[in-house]
Order: structure tokens, then C-alpha cells, then sequence
């Protein structure tokens, strides 16, 4: 519970990533600022919903899919297959991770869009647009190239010439293609559902709700800019297209036969369709806790997608509500803050969604880097404001190697030591006042420990303040002061020439001075943890075992105290310093980021000549059978075209029994030099897929040729 009882509900998203690739290193960033922020949240009592999604539909989704010979759904099925790897290797917890082609988010959209309508807020217009006469299909602009209109330049995009810098519509290009299909694109007309933006009471309500507080300066100012009238009293705000003619992966528009609600419409809908799901899961009821004016929302994103939250998003929200029977009109909630922050540069350098960025998440963690420095260090670069964060490696590896570890993780394990050496572990009495007599030094009135400790005391509601703000940079600069100074609090005591006589040199009086300072520090070093636990979940939980505490830490247990007498556990390493090298690793050139196929990584590359050494045959099983004293083998008679048959051995009888082998056709490799094992000469090897982790991803799959092959063929 809180200092102050109130319980606050809060409702907590990230941008939902396009389901067409991997995470890169933006994304990690952005989870890890609202994950650190929502655990903040719990430690302080609070009650919280924290949900992602996949933002599955759009162009780009279903051109991606149908490339790679897949459904829509079967395409963004996959992708979200490989998204808990980076949840659970980063220590993001979302409650629930979703898809926006899920049923409750078909549902919300319609009953969104039912909703604006019934308002009177949307509209038709007919537009003209390039269409792909050969894949049939309307071409967004990103999917039409030409001849630059001004200089000529070949193949350039639909919107602007990157040799001349023109801007122009794409229906100016020269020698316009269909990027899709190399056609020439012709101009068809076709009716586009809008979301009415320019209405008056659209207009009134997002100059009102963006002046409400809801938003950053920079965030606002840079709104202020939308609501610009021009000299005729036009104002910025026109019209939202929200429609795409089929074929489009996307919801359906009811009473519109082939018309779909544009990504953009439907993505943030998915915000909710996500807390829906989970509620239904969890068994809450999602329309009380949206009705309830308690319930806070909040959307973490990037500064590029201000214009959507900030303006179509509220508006979408606000005029989507129901009209009840006494006349009154309840609109959604709009969310209570939209938390934008700027992007993550590497080395200085403007990531590139194409070429990717420097650093591949999978790859961090693949190189057995911590989650917890990368934590860490963004934390250390945050602050509320929507600026750019660089990733530097010679300033990670000092901030996680002199500060990290440093300050902080060695406090723990030199304090442990000296307690389990001397005082069997136990921490001494450690209540402020207990042993009024003794002084840190002869001009303090307190002793030195109630010092220490109310010092932590006193800074810890400041921290409390940054986090609450998203100052992570701040916190993270508060809780290295205090470290500095229970570091100098150690090195002054120099516990290391105690140890032999336990008493305060300066006030022999105190006989049980090392067990104190001891003390002291590893109660100072769960003050530390507690207040970095947001940012460090993973430590923090190590420490909490360390410590011996009978409960996860929260904000709460900060005027607690470890008890006197309490036994504390032998100190484990909680987190090593970063080896420089592997950053070097981190940053060589490799391949787009997949998750590696299999579970283990590519191969190095081989040519043609390498790949033709080895002779692979189409073989057909003629008998199988068990070996006796082998568990993993299956003995098998192979024909491969030849006048004799072979005799191969192949680990395979987890898979398979002998009678589902016999008379079918595999492939072998022919020409692999004869091995002779304990059961006999294997002359051959028969292939079959498996993943490198066999035990956590059981199965094996012998190789089929198509129907067709026969004994002795090659494959090439
Ligand atoms: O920019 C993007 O990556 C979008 N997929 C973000 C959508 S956020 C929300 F609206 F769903
Ligand atoms: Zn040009």
C-alpha cells in the first residue's frame, strides 16, 4: 500500500511493432524505459496493466507475407513466435503481449468506427490513385517509382527525389513502375472513407485536451504547429484517409464490401484489444475499468509517431463513445499522458531501419552480454524529454565497470565477507539511536550509521520524484552519490585493519565498531538495491535471496531495517564487469538480425565448389531394424542405385520406428568416408533436421524427396 493509501490503476502500452521483423535495439529501448517505469509503479503499491501487441496489418504486412509463400496470418504468426526471447532475455513484463488481427481488436475498430459515424465525424471522397493493373491492387506510394520530375533522376520514390531533393505527388513521376510488379501503374478512382479531423468539434476538443497537461513541452510545441490557420482560416487539420481497398490485410469496414480500415486506424485500437484480452483472461471486467475516470492510461512511443497519438488517437477516443438514453454523451478515455521519447542512436550514427543499426538485440544477448548493463546504461541516458540517446561503447563499459559494478555490486561482497568471516553472517543492531554514544567523527552529533542511513532517508522521496517523472538519468546519479558515499564510508573505516582488533581506532570505546560498519554497508547496500530494482530486476531479486528478506523489496521497506541478528547468505557474484571485447563482437558486421534459424547460427559460407565435394544421393530404405545395445541408432539398409547395398548407422530412434522407414525414399550423403563402429562399418549418412537444441526442441525429421526420385539420383 502506498505511504499515502491511495491505490492508483494504471493502464501502461508501448508502440505496437509492425509484426514484420525482428526487434531492434529502439524497441528494446523503448520496453525497457516503460518497463522500468511500470515497475516502479508496483514497488510503490500501485496497481498496473502493462500490454504490448503486434501491429499485424497494413501493405507492407501482406506484400511481406505473400514474398515469403505465406498467409497474412500465418506471416505475423511467426514473427510473434520470436518475440518472447527478447521479452524474457531483457526482462520486460508485459502482461500480455497480443495481435491487432486479434477478435476483440476487429471488434473495438467496428465498434469504434460505428461509433464516430453515428456522430456524423466520418465522410467519402473519391480519390484517384496509381493502381498495379497486373497484381490488381491500389499502389501506396512507397510502392511506386519513376523518373524524378525536375532532374530526371531514375528510380525514384512516389514522394520525393533523393538526387534533387523535389517533393512531388507520385502521379508526376516520369515513366511511373509498380515496384511490385514492374508494371505501369494507371490512375483509378476509388472511394475513400474519412475520418472527419477538420470538424469544428474535433478541432475545439484536441485544442482543449492537448492544453489539458497530457503532453511534454517540446511534444506541445510542436503540436501548437497543427492548429495553425491560414490566412483564409483554413486550419492544418484535414481530413483522415482511414480506408484501403482490397486487397489489403486489415479489418473490414462494415457496410463497405471491400473496403479496410487503414493500419493507423486500427493499430492503437489494439491498445485496448490487448488489455481486453487480458482481462477476459484474467477474469476483470475491461469496460468497468475504462469507464472508471480512476483509470489512468499511458502510451510510451517515439517521437515519430506523435501526430497519430496526439491527435487522431485522443479524437478517435473522445468521439467514439455512447450516447445514452438520458440524452447525455459518455465519451472513451483519452489517455491520461502520452510519454514520447526520441530515438536511440549507436556510435553516434542515425539508425537505419534498412541497412539496421549497430547493435542486434539477439546478438547482445547471444554474446552472453547482461540484460541488466543495457538497463542500466539506457537508464542512465534517459530523462523525460523527447530527446535522442546515443549508445557509446567505450562509455558503457565505463558507466557498467566503474559505476555499475564498481560503486555498487562490490559494496555487497566486501561487506558479506568480513560479516560471515567475523560475526557469523549476522547484522548488528542497527535502529537509529541505538548506540547514541558513538560518532562517525567528534563534530557530528549522530552516530555515524543513523547518518548514513538518514541520508538515504532524506534522498530517497527525491528519488522516488525522478522516477515518477521519467528522470532515469537522475535517479540513476542519486543512487551513484549515495554509493559514493557509502564507498568513502568504507574506505575510511578501512575495515580491512580492523579486522583483527573490531574496534574503532578513533574511539577504542566501541568494541564492536567492524560489526557495524559491516552492518551498516549491507544495510546500505539494500537501500541501494531498492532503489535500483526498477532498473535492475534481476539483481535486485539475487540480492533479495543474499539478504535473506522475507518479502520482494518495495518502496515501502525503505524505513525498514534489517533486524539485528538477521542472517544474511554467503555473497554469490551478482554481476561480473563487461570484458570490452565482447563489445567489439557486438559491433562486427553481420547478417540482419533473425532469430538463428534452428537455434543455432549460419554456418560460414561455403562456394559452389565446397558444396559439390560432398555427393548427395536419393536412397531408398530397403530394411531397418533395432541395434541391439545402441538406444539411439537404427541400423539401415540403404539401395542408392548401386550394385550392393549399404549398410548405414543413424541416430535416429528417438523419431522413428523400423516399419515407418522401410520402402520409403531419403537422402544420403554418398561419399562420406566409411566409419567403423562398434556395431559394424556405417557407409554413408542419411540426413535429417533437427534443432541445435535438441532437448529443449525434441524432434527429428528425415529428409523425403518429392515423388519422383529414384535410388542413385544426385542432388545438386
Ligand atoms: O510505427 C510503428 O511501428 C507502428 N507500428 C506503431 C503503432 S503504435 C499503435 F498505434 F499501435
Ligand atoms: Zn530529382
Amino acid at each position: 500500500m502506498p505511504s499515502d493509501n491511495t491505490v492508483r490503476q494504471l493502464f501502461v502500452t508501448t508502440a505496437l511493432p509492425y509484426a514484420n521483423g525482428p526487434f531492434h535495439i529502439g524497441h528494446i529501448m523503448e520496453y525497457i524505459q516503460a518497463d522500468i517505469w511500470v515497475r516502479f509503479q508496483r514497488m510503490q503499491g500501485h496497481q498496473v496493466y502493462f500490454v504490448g501487441a503486434d501491429d499485424a496489418h497494413g501493405a507492407p504486412i501482406m506484400i511481406a507475407a505473400e514474398k515469403a509463400g505465406q498467409t497474412p496470418q500465418a506471416f505475423v504468426a511467426a514473427i510473434a513466435a520470436g518475440r518472447q526471447r527478447y521479452f524474457d532475455g531483457f526482462h520486460i513484463g508485459f502482461d500480455n503481449w497480443h495481435s491487432t488481427d486479434g477478435p476483440e481488436n476487429h471488434e473495438l475498430s467496428q465498434e469504434v468506427y460505428r461509433a464516430l459515424r453515428k456522430n456524423e465525424l466520418i465522410t467519402t471522397k473519391t480519390i484517384e490513385q496509381f493502381f498495379d493493373p497486373q497484381k490488381g491492387m491500389f499502389l501506396p506510394d512507397r510502392y511506386v517509382k519513376g523518373e524524378c520530375p525536375k532532374c530526371s533522376a531514375k528510380d525514384q520514390y512516389g514522394d520525393a527525389c533523393e538526387v534533387c531533393g523535389a517533393v512531388y505527388a507520385p502521379t508526376e513521376l516520369k515513366n511511373p513502375y509498380s515496384t511490385l510488379s514492374g508494371a505501369a501503374p494507371v490512375l483509378k478512382h476509388s472511394e475513400h472513407y474519412f475520418f472527419k479531423l477538420s470538424d469544428p468539434r474535433c478541432i475545439e476538443f484536441l485544442q482543449r485536451w492537448t492544453q489539458q497537461g497530457h503532453l511534454q513541452t517540446e511534444v506541445l510545441n510542436k503540436i501548437k504547429e497543427w492548429f495553425v490557420t491560414d490566412d483564409e482560416g483554413r486550419g492544418r487539420l484535414s481530413d483522415w484517409d482511414i480506408s484501403r481497398d482490397a486487397p489489403y490485410f486489415g479489418i473490414e469496414i462494415p457496410d463497405a464490401p471491400g473496403k479496410y480500415f487503414y493500419v493507423w486506424l486500427d493499430a492503437p485500437i489494439g491498445y485496448l484489444a490487448s488489455l481486453k484480452n487480458y482481462f477476459a483472461k484474467t477474469g476483470h471486467d475491461f469496460d468497468a475499468f475504462m469507464a472508471d475516470p480512476a483509470t489512468e492510461q499511458y502510451h510510451f512511443i517515439g517521437k515519430d509517431i506523435v501526430y497519430f497519438h496526439t491527435l487522431f488517437w485522443p479524437a478517435m477516443l473522445h468521439f467514439s463513445g455512447k450516447h445514452m438514453e438520458d440524452g447525455t454523451y459518455v465519451p472513451r478515455k483519452t489517455p491520461t499522458n502520452v510519454f514520447v521519447h526520441g530515438f536511440i542512436t549507436v556510435k553516434e550514427e542515425k539508425m537505419s531501419k534498412s541497412r539496421g543499426t549497430g547493435i542486434s538485440p539477439l546478438r547482445y544477448l547471444d554474446l552472453g552480454l547482461n540484460a541488466e548493463w543495457l538497463r542500466y546504461y539506457i537508464a542512465a541516458k534517459l530523462n523525460a524529454k523527447v530527446e535522442d540517446i546515443d549508445f557509446g561503447p567505450d562509455d558503457f563499459v565505463a558507466r557498467v565497470n566503474s559505476d555499475l559494478v564498481g560503486k555498487y555490486v562490490n559494496i555487497a561482497s566486501r561487506a558479506a565477507g568480513f560479516l560471515h568471516k567475523h560475526f557469523d553472517g549476522r547484522i548488528a543492531n542497527l535502529e537509529l539511536g541505538s548506540v547514541g554514544s558513538v560518532y562517525w567523527d567528534s563534530t557530528s552529533v549522530k552516530p555515524y550509521y543513523d547518518i548514513a542511513l538518514e541520508s538515504f532517508r532524506l534522498k530517497s522521496p527525491v528519488v522516488i520524484r525522478a522516477y515518477e517523472a521519467r528522470e532515469f538519468g537522475q535517479v540513476v546519479r542519486l543512487v551513484m552519490k549515495l554509493a559514493d558515499e557509502v564507498n568513502e564510508f568504507w574506505d575510511r573505516a578501512k575495515p580491512w585493519e580492523l579486522s583483527k582488533r573490531f574496534a574503532n581506532p578513533e574511539h577504542p570505546s566501541d568494541p564492536q565498531w567492524l560489526h557495524r560498519v559491516c552492518s551498516v554497508v549491507i544495510e546500505w547496500f539494500r537501500l541501494l538495491t531498492l532503489h535500483l530494482k526498477p532498473i535492475l530486476p534481476k539483481v535486485a531479486e539475487e540480492a533479495e535471496v543474499f539478504l535473506r528478506l522475507s518479502h520482494p523489496m518495495s518502496f515501502a521497506d525503505v524505513t525498514s531495517v534489517l533486524p539485528e541478528g538477521h542472517r544474511i547468505a554467503e555473497y554469490k557474484h551478482l554481476m561480473q564487469r563487461v570484458d570490452p571485447k565482447l563489445l567489439d563482437a557486438l559491433f562486427e558486421p553481420t547478417t540482419i538480425e533473425l532469430p538463428p534459424p534452428g537455434g543455432e547460427a549460419l554456418a560460414p559460407e561455403v562456394n559452389i565448389d565446397d558444396f559439390a565435394k560432398v555427393d548427395l544421393r536419393i536412397a531408398k530404405i530397403v530394411s531397418c531394424e533395432f541395434v541391439d545395445g545402441a538406444d539411439k541408432l537404427l541400423r539401415l539398409t540403404l539401395d542408392v542405385g548401386e550394385a550392393k547395398t549399404r549398410n548405414v548407422f543413424s541416430g535416429i530412434r528417438s523419431a522413428y520406428q523400423p516399419e515407418d522407414l522401410v520402402g520409403k525414399l531419403t537422402v544420403m550423403v554418398a561419399n562420406l568416408a566409411p566409419r567403423k563402429m562398434k556395431f559394424g562399418v556405417s557407409e554413408g549418412m542419411v540426413l535429417a533436421a533437427s534443432h541445435a537444441n535438441e532437448k529443449e526442441h525434441p524432434g527429428l525429421y528425415v529428409l523425403e524427396p518429392w515423388p519422383g526420385a529414384i535410388p542413385g539420383l544426385r542432388v545438386r
